[in-house]
């Protein structure tokens, strides 16, 4: 056993609902308190000194000076195993050029998928690496990562056989999954429709086989694929045992309702949702992703959080990092902006950034500081837990556990 403290406050976010808004005074605040930890998992969390007292043959971790803890954060939603980057694109963008434009110019997914074919596996590796140790600085603990810069069977089983390997390497705990159904490839003779197909027959038989990802996603949009086809797909892929996830409503509505039809874990993006389908989401078990990342990379709106929280969905928070639409990778930063402009409860926030989008990865034993759970952890300097979002992503972590051990 192993008791660390006195924090200043422990914030444990263990009585908050799964669903729907919470306000901040639902919040439960331990002042002086104390995390005991047995075999990786939290044993108790309580008053500092009583802990101490009560377990006398716990090895003690005494923190210095005043420190606050928090759930590790949870990123349910990435897509950082890519090569090259896309800064002509962003620039070209706020520059005014649209989308077909800058496709057409040599950028979009399409020219991350050439690099990522033609990167080496080492390096590939490498930046992978540097990316989740730059997600753990900022008290991140669990990374879902997504492949779909492969986009045929040798790509897409290098990137997924490089997430393992990248496990293999650090105490995050990364979620693989499996995206080749992100763009038809321009390479791929054939439509949609046999591309979808030629993913159900070639590439997940042989990524269930390896035990690279349990987890597919599609992007649905009138640039990528169509509402009907990727409802079929969905349904086959879940059929052979996968849980499911949609990038749905970015720019066109209707995708969320698939994804709620099909039984998807999460719908993610929902920029352009309608109100009916703010509903419809808010009714069912499917998390509702809010991805700023991508909208502060686009210059485009907000995932509607407050009017989806409001309905009663379950709003998880994710960074979305992308070398395209969403380069900076800061979800800490990120989820504070989205908290001005949507006016979201520190409440929320925290919640989407923890628990909820551990749901969304049907984690079930992840998020919150109770009993039972992993005691995966981050610390900061300071005295009151509100300054982690009131210092929009400046005010850095000071120390991050996983599985109760020390590792940032
Ligand atoms: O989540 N929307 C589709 N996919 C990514 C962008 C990927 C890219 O541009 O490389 C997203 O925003
Ligand atoms: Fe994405």
């Amino acid at each position: 056993m192993k008791l660390i403290g006195p924090f200043k406050q422990i914030v444990t976010l263990a009585d908050l609902p799964l669903r729907g808004k919470i306000s901040d005074d639902q919040i439960d605040i331990i002042l002086n308190g104390g995390i005991l930890i047995d075999n990786g998992l939290i044993n108790n969390v309580g008053d500092f000194e009583i802990l101490k007292n009560d377990n006398p043959d716990a090895e003690t971790v005494i923190v210095e000076g005043d420190q606050i803890a928090l759930p590790g954060f949870v990123d349910s939603h990435t897509h950082i195993c890519f090569g090259g980057n896309r800064a002509n694109d962003f620039a070209m963008r706020n520059a005014g050029k649209t989308y077909l434009e800058i496709a057409e110019s040599g950028g979009g997914i399409w020219s991350s998928v050439q690099h990522t074919r033609n990167a080496s596996e080492e390096e590939l590796l490498k930046t992978l690496l540097e990316r989740i140790q730059f997600l753990i600085s900022l008290g991140i603990t669990t990374i879902e990562i997504k492949s779909g810069y492969g986009l045929d069977v040798e790509n897409e089983l290098k990137m997924l056989r490089i997430i393992k390997k990248a496990q293999s390497q650090t105490p995050a705990k990364l979620v693989p999954t499996c995206l080749s159904a992100h763009l038809k490839p321009r390479d791929f003779e054939g439509g949609n429709q046999e591309y979808l197909e030629y993913i159900l027959t070639e590439i997940l038989p042989k990524v269930k086989d390896e035990n690279l990802a349990q987890r597919v996603d599609i992007f649905i949009e009138k640039s990528a694929f169509q509402p009907e086809e990727s409802k079929e797909f969905l349904l086959k892929t879940k059929d052979l045992g996968f849980d499911i996830t949609v990038h749905a409503d970015q720019f066109t509505p209707g995708s969320s309702r698939i994804a709620v039809e099909v039984g998807a874990k999460s719908a993610d993006h929902l920029e352009a949702t309608i109100d009916e389908d703010i509903e419809f989401l808010a009714k069912s078990d499917t998390v509702a992703t809010a991805l700023p990342g991508a909208s502060l990379g686009l210059g485009e709106k907000f995932t509607p959080a407050r009017k989806l929280l409001d309905a009663g969905a379950i709003v998880a928070i994710a960074s979305d990092w992308n070398p395209g639409s969403a380069p900076m990778g800061n979800l800490i930063t990120q989820a504070s902006i989205l908290a001005t402009f949507e006016k979201l409860t520190t409440a929320e926030v925290l919640a989407g950034m923890t628990f909820r989008a551990a749901y969304a990865l049907s984690l079930e034993n992840i998020g919150k500081l109770e009993p039972g759970k992993k005691a995966d952890f981050v610390t900061f300097k300071t005295d009151n837990f509100q300054n982690v979002l009131y210092n929009q992503g400046s005010l850095n972590a000071e120390n991050v556990y996983i599985d109760g051990n020390l590792i940032h």
